[in-house]
Formats: C-alpha cells, structure tokens, sequence
C-alpha cells in the first residue's frame, strides 16, 4: 500500500490543494457541533477542560481553512444553553475560551478578512467574555470574506420562544395582523436573519443529534457525522465532509 502522507504536511500550490474538491459547489454556509472534547481528554488521561483547549487549536485550523475553500459562513456551536448544567469549574475554563482564542487569534483573522458575530444569548455571558467578542465583532466588522459566527449561549428553542414573544406583542399593540405572519416575517426576527441557510451540518463525537441547535435554520441541511472527537478533526476531515456533501442531490421536496 502506497504510503498515506497527511495533507497539510505537503506544501502544495492552492490550486492543487482545491484538487478534490469542486470549487463551484462548496457549502455556502457549514454549521458544526463541535463535540467529544471531554471524551478525547479522558482517553489521554487529562482532565477535560484539555480537550476543550486541544478544540480551541483545531477551530483556528478549520477557521483557516474553510476561508480558504471558499465557506461563505462558518458557524461554530461552542457553548449550548444546556450547557450551564456542568460544573462551575468547567463553565469558567470555558467561558474564558473566548477571550484566550481572540487574544491570540484576532490578528490573523483580521489578516485573513475574517468577519466574526455570534448568535445566542450574550447578555448572560460573563463580563470578559462578552468584551472579548464585542471587540472581535467590533474589529472585524467591515471585513468582507468569511463570516466566523460562534453560537454561544446559544439554545434553538429559547430563540423560537423569543420570535414568538417579540410577534406576539407586535400583535398586541396593533401592530401586525396574526395573517401577516409567515415564515420570512418569522426569519427575519431569528438571531440568523442576515444569513444564509446552512448547508452542510457536521457533527463530531459519533453523537448523532442536534442538541438544540439551529432547528429551525437546519431544515433543508446536509448532514454529516463523524466518529473523530473535535480535538482530533483537522483540515482532511474537513475536506471529507465537504467532498460527501458534494456527492449529494438535495431535492428539497422537489423531484
Ligand atoms: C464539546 O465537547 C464542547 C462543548 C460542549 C462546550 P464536550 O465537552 O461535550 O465533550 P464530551 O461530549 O463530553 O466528550
Ligand atoms: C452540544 O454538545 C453543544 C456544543 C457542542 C457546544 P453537548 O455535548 O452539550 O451535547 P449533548 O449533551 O451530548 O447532547
Ligand atoms: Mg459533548
């Protein structure tokens, strides 16, 4: 068997990099679950909070390199509104991710014309962690190439019930008619608004769930799941994921 040399070990021009991939029908928009990182960390032996900072090194590889395939939009799940339930120690390595991941990285998507937002609820997030992702998002707000969108705090349902409440009051003062209400009204108020629909959806871990993200926006979504654990995804699984994406026919209830 000829021997298998990992792919970014090989310095190959851009143009060979893309080789396998079809440049015209790269998602537009890739949404991942990043997940195991507390089961990668238990297999080595460390403590859990190790694989999330393993997981903060693999963003900024997989940030890197959807921009450079061409991924309009990258959506990261990285902290769940269930996922205050986990011990405080945890909650606060993690909630001090953000800041860490910013203060070293900012530069470089700056550099790369990286745009970064978030979706979720960002007032409950502590106060380093929202200036750190205020200042990213303020920094990087007239960059033009990839939007870097972090689900943080971020719970589908609590964000469907919100839609709701905030039409349903439309509606008590006489502002909107209850017939006027139709999906793109409805859109239109969920935090993804200005974005366009994932299409490929990637789960890590070997979970196959949605753990209440995006379901609403996930509808018409590719989906693609992986034994890898999130600390050991890379620029390859990236590229695997995208390539079975590319071999599919979405229908969308069409024929
Ligand atoms: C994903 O890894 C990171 C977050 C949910 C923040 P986990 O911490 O869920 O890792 P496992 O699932 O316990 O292995
Ligand atoms: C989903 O992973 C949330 C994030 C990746 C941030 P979890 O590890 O929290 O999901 P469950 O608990 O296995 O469903
Ligand atoms: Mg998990």
């Amino acid at each position: 068997m000829p021997l298998k040399i990992p792919f970014m070990s090989r310095k190959l021009p851009q143009q060979e990099k893309l080789q396998d991939i079809e440049s015209d029908n790269v998602p537009n928009h890739i949404a991942i679950i990043m997940d195991g990182n507390g089961r990668w960390a238990k297999e080595k032996n460390l403590p859990r909070i190790a694989g999330h900072k393993e997981g903060m090194g693999v963003v900024k590889k997989v940030v890197r390199h959807a921009s450079d395939l061409g991924v309009k939009t990258l959506t990261l799940y990285a902290f769940s509104t269930e996922n205050w339930k986990r011990p405080k120690k945890e909650v606060d390595f993690l909630m001090k991710l953000p800041v860490d991941f910013l203060q070293t990285y900012l530069p470089e998507l700056i550099e790369k014309n990286v745009r970064v937002q978030t979706i979720g609820t960002k007032g409950l997030l502590p106060e380093h962690t929202q200036q750190a992702v205020d200042e990213a998002i303020r920094q990087t707000e007239q960059n033009t190439g990839m939007i870097l969108n972090f689900a943080l705090n971020y719970g589908s349902r609590h964000e469907i019930v919100e839609v709701t409440k905030c039409l349903a009051n439309q509606v008590k003062r006489g502002e909107l008619e209850p017939e006027s209400i139709t999906e793109e009204l409805f859109e239109e108020n969920l935090y993804t608004s200005h974005l366009e629909e994932p299409d490929l959806l990637i789960r890590t871990s070997g979970e196959q769930r949605l753990s209440n993200f995006l379901l609403w926006q996930l509808a018409y979504a590719e989906f693609w799941f992986t034994d890898v654990y999130w600390p050991s995804f890379n620029e390859e699984t990236l590229e695997e994921a995208i390539r079975n994406y590319q071999k599919r026919k979405r229908r969308y209830g069409g024929v």
